[in-house]
């Protein structure tokens, strides 16, 4: 294999694409009809599927000569659908338009590593002098700093390499000097030896470690290394999986059991693929053993669930409220208790005579919906609940009347915070930041997490409301499926978003998708930031260009002024500019014109709670408004890798 080329080329390609996405193609090339291509595709789109609790997949297609083979490997602490999306979106990045018939890939993304090779990819080896690794920020104290770091990195190396064949990872933190504290993770692949993993993590720390900063990454395809002086992974999520998957059942003689691998599951995939687990026969037993009795605490989970359900639909009568009793509650829904209008109706507060307080939405449209159907949908609405949406508590049908009783939100909605002159004076940086992280981690539960993908396509500063800890919770979800049966994606006729904050091709063309919810985030986001509603953005310069807030903010972020973006009123106080200058960062990534260039949800997460990681460079944002001529060639004339160098952090890549 011919790395040295292929590491100056993407030396080279690596100034143009500074993201955090970074690749390398290897080997010679194969034609798209070969069985190579065959092999390989079969491979690959049976990879996201089949990945197991632990985020790890090794896999393989075919016979030699054509045989391909493919490992995958997600950060352990993330849902397991989003590291499916993360591999779906890899594997087509990389085979379609990263590495075109290339018989040798590999790519890194924020949260999974994905490899292929037409020769056997043994515990990292081949690509293994593939390494990309960021550093940013400085430490005040660096001795002590890289003390502590030191100890805690080691710490956290040897819980890892001991994990097992299973699961290698660990994460952790230690107080640091400043007032501060560490927080680290490292993985290495489960197949890794102890010693392997040992050697994948010390290498990678003589990248990043210490070199005074607080925080870095390092990708390696055999492992991987983060630390930042803010958390960002999500231990119950690890221990949750090492609960699914350890402690291991003693290996036990089954006979049967390597007839037929996946217990039937793999049925579904027609390809013969051959998941090879390393060294001992009696480690396949066991995980073949643990896969069983997993299957059974599935089943036993889902009929649990099931039960539950039954006492939901036969108690679906819980859901329902008499609606003389709402009418009470809201005096007749007078005016006084009138909280808002929506395009979906008014909105009361109403108080039961429990005392307990709520929301009545009166619909004042009609669905077109049979009864059947609407109960169905509020039923479905009703079991999505995450602390960061506004819970459904029930509805009441009587005549034409449709009402919806949600729980009741104190502190009222965002725009009437961020947009009022006096009362964005209460929600300091720390409280905005938190309230962004909250919305974004309610629409990765929309999006991805909840037992069907919702895509809310009205979100903005109104539907966004605060609890007494001013925590966010998304309201007006699904909605849209009370008036339109198909919500997975597609196009509408109608078009219930709000104007200003819609993606062009949901504006345009009624096309609305996830991406268009993130479209609609990005947008909220550049507000929340700048304490300014796009609809009254106007930046008139020299009294003649008007220039919108998209433009206003792009123009200014690319030429180094991120700062003007950001409300005055946080400047003042002891806010982070550096996660100012990051959110607008993501916030103009999301803006983007071409849906493909739009992050999930789920990496706009991962991005918000990563300290070091390099983002892409947003392209100019849809509804461009060039403003100021002069200005426009002056901040063109910087390339973008020079702005990611200054606001973000720097890439480098490491041959060795
Ligand atoms: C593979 O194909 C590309 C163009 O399709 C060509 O530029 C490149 O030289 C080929 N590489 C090898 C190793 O044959
Ligand atoms: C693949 O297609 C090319 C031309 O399109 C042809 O020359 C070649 O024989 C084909 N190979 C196979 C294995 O079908
Ligand atoms: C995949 O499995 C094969 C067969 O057990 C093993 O030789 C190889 O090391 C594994 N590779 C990876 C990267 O896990
Ligand atoms: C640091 O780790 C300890 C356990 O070692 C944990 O109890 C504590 O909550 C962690 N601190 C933070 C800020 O996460
Ligand atoms: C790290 O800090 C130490 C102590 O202040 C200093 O001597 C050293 O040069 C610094 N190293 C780097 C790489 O900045
Ligand atoms: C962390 O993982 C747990 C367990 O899967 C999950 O319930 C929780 O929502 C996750 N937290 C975050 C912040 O994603
Ligand atoms: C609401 O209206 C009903 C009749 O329409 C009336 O009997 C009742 O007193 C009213 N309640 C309130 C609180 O105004
Ligand atoms: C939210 O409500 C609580 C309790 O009513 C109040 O103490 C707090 O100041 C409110 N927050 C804001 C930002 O107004
Ligand atoms: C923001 O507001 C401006 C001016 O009202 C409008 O032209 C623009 O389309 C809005 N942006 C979006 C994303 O709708
Ligand atoms: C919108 O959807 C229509 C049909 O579903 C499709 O033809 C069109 O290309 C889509 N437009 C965009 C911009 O995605
Ligand atoms: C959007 O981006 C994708 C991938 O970068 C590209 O294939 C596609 O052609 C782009 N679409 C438009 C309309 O520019």
């Amino acid at each position: 294999m011919n790395f040295q080329t292929c590491l100056m080329v993407i030396l080279i390609n690596l100034s143009a694409a500074v993201t955090a996405q970074n690749y390398g193609c290897f080997g010679g090339n194969y034609t798209s009809n070969s069985t190579y291509a065959t092999n390989l595709n079969s491979l690959i789109s049976s990879l996201p599927p089949n990945i197991n609790d632990n985020g790890f997949l090794n896999a393989t297609a075919g016979q030699t000569p054509d045989r391909a083979y493919a490992t995958a490997l997600c950060r352990t602490d993330f849902q397991k659908e989003s590291c499916r999306s993360c591999i779906r979106e890899a594997a087509d990045e990389l085979l379609r338009s990263l590495c075109p018939n290339r018989r040798q890939g590999i790519l890194f993304k924020l949260i999974c590593t994905l490899r292929y090779s037409d020769e056997s990819l043994s515990g990292g080896a081949g690509a293994e002098s593939y390494t990309i690794y960021s550093r940013s920020g400085q430490a005040r104290f660096p001795e002590q700093f890289n003390q502590k770091l030191r100890a805690l990195l080691r710490g956290l190396r040897e819980q890892a390499a001991a994990g097992g064949p299973l699961m290698k990872i660990a994460a952790g933190n230690e107080t640091a000097p400043d007032y501060q504290t560490v927080f680290a993770l490292v993985q290495c692949t489960p197949d890794l030896s102890e010693m392997g993993c040992t050697t994948c993590l010390i290498s990678s720390e003589q990248f990043i470690c210490c070199e005074n900063n607080t925080g870095a990454v390092v990708y390696r395809p055999g492992c991987y290394l983060q630390f930042g002086v803010a958390p960002f992974y999500n231990l119950s999520r690890i221990e949750e999986v090492r609960a699914m998957i350890l402690p291991l059942p003693p290996p036990v003689p089954a006979p049967p059991l390597p007839s037929s691998p996946g217990n039937g599951d793999s049925n579904t995939t027609r390809t013969v693929i051959i998941i090879l687990v390393p060294i001992v026969a009696s480690l396949l037993i066991a995980a073949c053993v643990g896969n069983y009795i997993r299957k059974r605490l599935k089943t036993k989970t889902e009929h649990i669930i099931l039960e539950n359900d039954e006492e939901d639909v036969s108690g679906e009568e819980s859901l329902i409220y008499n609606f003389k009793e709402l009418a009470a509650a809201t005096d007749n829904f007078s005016d006084s208790n009138k909280l808002g209008q929506g395009g979906f109706g008014a909105v009361y507060k109403g108080e039961l005579q429990s005392g307990q307080q709520i929301a009545v939405k009166r619909l004042s449209r009609n669905s077109g919906q049979g009864e059947l159907e609407f109960k169905n949908e509020v039923v479905l609405m009703a079991k999505l609940q995450h602390r960061n949406l506004v819970r459904l508590l029930g509805f009441s049908l009587q005549g034409t009347e449709r009402l919806l009783v949600y729980e009741f939100v104190h502190n009222g909605s965002l725009d009437c915070f961020i947009f009022d002159p006096v009362k964005r004076l209460l929600i300091d940086w720390e409280s905005r930041y938190k309230i962004i992280k909250g919305i974004a981690k309610g629409l990765v539960y929309l999006h991805e997490d909840s037992p069907q993908r919702i895509i809310h396509r009205d979100l903005k500063a109104s539907n966004i409301l605060l609890d007494t800890d001013n925590n966010p919770k998304i309201s007006d979800f699904g909605m849209a499926r009370l008036f339109e049966q198909d919500e997975t994606g597609g196009n509408t006729g109608r078009i219930v978003g709000t104007y200003g904050y819609m993606a062009p091709e949901y504006a345009q063309n009624g096309n609305f998708s996830i991406k268009s919810d993130v479209f609609s985030f990005g947008v909220l986001m550049l507000e929340i930031i700048s304490g300014q509603s796009n609809n009254s953005f106007k930046n008139v310069e020299n009294g003649e260009n008007v220039e919108y807030m998209l433009s206003f903010a792009w123009r200014n972020w690319c030429a180094g002024r991120g700062k003007k973006m950001i409300d005055p009123a946080l400047m003042s106080t002891s806010g982070s500019l550096r996660d100012m200058l990051k959110c607008i960062h993501i916030g103009l990534m999301c803006v983007q014109q071409n849906t493909s260039d739009r992050p999930t949800m789920a990496s706009v997460v991962v991005m918000l709670h990563s300290f070091s990681v390099t983002f892409p460079v947003p392209s100019q944002p849809a509804y461009f408004v060039p403003g100021g001529v002069e200005e426009m060639s002056r901040s063109l004339a910087i390339k973008p890798t020079e702005i990611s160098k200054n606001e973000a952090s720097i890439t480098e890549l490491y041959p060795r």
